[in-house]
């Protein structure tokens, strides 16, 4: 029987996983720069985690999740997303004991049962970072300059940041009452969607894809109308320092997200190319949450945050071109002459390899065109060849591919030629 990967998941092999890695590489790095650590967590978590933070009124916790019984009668879910895991262990793990901005970042893979298509999967790889103490604009915005600065790393250009406020406590719930007074009249002529939304979290149904364009969501008040003097102007600061940051972005007003947990500023960033199939792809998102930490009982914490896309970026790069150099690397083919010399040639390839060395070696064949092959296949650099003659003289024959060069030197030379420290080659007689 044949036997498929899951619908919604991908296997990344040669190119594209190198490009994955590097995805990884550099938002890593940029990430470090702006002082942010690693953060692991489990790649389950008691469903509970999601329930209480992602919340009962999401898309994810409704209808995405992937949760079973394990054998213990628990309730387990694969992870749909990290803000949620990562807070739960900052709690967990006392982090907030140590006073100041406690900042982390994480990679890996995401799961949630959604319609796949390009770009949406069921398997996904996010990478993310969450910023927890501190509640000033700047942060924000340097948050969102982070964002900013790891597309641009990675070469993609042409993006729009989005951002809005969503406030939080009380003005969120007359807002959200006032949705539900706008909406009431018209709930029949809305999806099935936001009918439940309408029940479950009004504010979702500001970012319906089905009913977006309809006039009864034109005329939805604002939550901007609703929002108190001090909320207004932590938005406001935070637009002014997005600008002497330099980050070009749009006020949003529907922009509301699709998790409970978020309070405030709320950001998107998406692909920007009318010309193009990937135009308005989420590449990015993200907000603040500040009462997320009281959720897991822990002490009061505001914290922000935004996840992106690996998958979509590896698109986007597609998309525009962007390769990964393939960093010409000295790989060396040790190829041997007869049958005797192949243990000389499995010998040296232990030795170079554990000197640090990228070394190829056929394991069978005593022939030069099949090992010739090989060094072709994997692009080597340097081909080492042993004979009888070499072996005999004490002597190894080197190729350099690039150079076009070809050279016979007495064995004890190899470590200079190669620059490696430490004890010299020598043939096993
Ligand atoms: P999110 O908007 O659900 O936010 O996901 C963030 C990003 O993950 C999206 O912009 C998109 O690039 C990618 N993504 C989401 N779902 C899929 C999918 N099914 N297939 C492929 N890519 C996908 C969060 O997850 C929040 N935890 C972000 C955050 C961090 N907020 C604060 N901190």
């Amino acid at each position: 029987m044949k036997v498929n990967k899951i619908k919604g998941t991908l296997d990344f092999y040669q190119y594209d996983a190198k490009k994955y890695r590097y995805l990884q590489r550099i938002a890593s790095g940029v990430a470090e720069s702006f002082g942010f650590r690693e953060m692991i967590t489990p790649i389950f978590e008691a469903t509970e985690v999601f329930v209480r933070s992602v919340g009962e009124g999401s898309d994810i916790v409704n209808k995405e999740m992937y949760t079973f019984i394990d054998r213990g009668e628990r309730s387990i879910t694969l992870r749909p997303e990290g803000t949620a895991p990562v807070t739960r262990a900052f709690v967990e793990n006392k982090l907030y004991a140590i006073p100041g901005i406690h900042k982390f970042y994480y990679f890996g893979p995401m799961f949630r049962y959604e319609r796949p298509q390009a770009g949406r999967l069921r398997q996904f790889t996010q990478f993310g970072v969450e910023a927890f103490g501190g509640e000033h604009p700047n942060l924000d915005a340097d948050l969102i300059n982070l964002n900013y600065q790891i597309l641009q790393a990675i070469g993609i250009k042409n993006i729009k940041v989005l951002i809005n406020t969503i406030g939080s406590g009380k003005a969120r719930e007359n807002y959200v009452e006032a949705l539900k007074l706008h909406f009431e009249p018209h709930l029949s002529t809305l999806c099935e969607d936001c009918k439940q939304r309408y029940q479950k979290n009004p504010l979702r149904m500001l970012d319906c894809k089905v009913d977006c364009h309809s006039p009864i969501m034109q005329s939805a008040p604002l939550v901007s109308n609703y929002l108190p003097e001090e909320d207004l102007k932590y938005f406001q600061d935070v637009m002014s320092a997005l600008n002497f940051f330099g980050i070009p972005f749009e006020k949003s007003d529907r922009l509301v997200r699709g998790l409970d947990y978020y309070t405030n500023t709320v950001f998107e960033i998406v692909y920007d190319d009318p010309n193009s199939p990937l135009n308005n792809l989420a590449l990015s998102a993200g907000g603040r949450y500040n009462s997320l930490t009281r959720d897991f009982d822990g002490p009061d914490y505001p914290a922000i945050g935004f996840a992106m896309g690996i998958e979509r970026l590896m698109m986007v790069m597609d998309e525009l071109d962007i390769t990964v150099s393939e960093t010409k690397d000295d790989t060396i083919t040790v190829i041997t002459l007869g049958e005797k010399m192949k243990k000389q040639g499995l010998l040296l390839t232990q030795y170079l390899r554990l000197k640090g060395k990228r070394v190829e070696i056929d394991y069978q064949s005593h022939n030069l065109k099949p090992q010739f092959k090989l060094a072709d296949r994997t692009g080597s650099r340097y081909i080492i060849i042993i004979g009888l003659d070499e072996f005999e003289n004490n002597q190894i024959r080197i190729k350099d591919s690039w150079e076009k060069t070809e050279i016979l030197i007495p064995v004890p030379e190899l470590t200079a030629f190669f620059g490696i420290e430490g004890e010299k080659y020598a043939y096993q007689k």
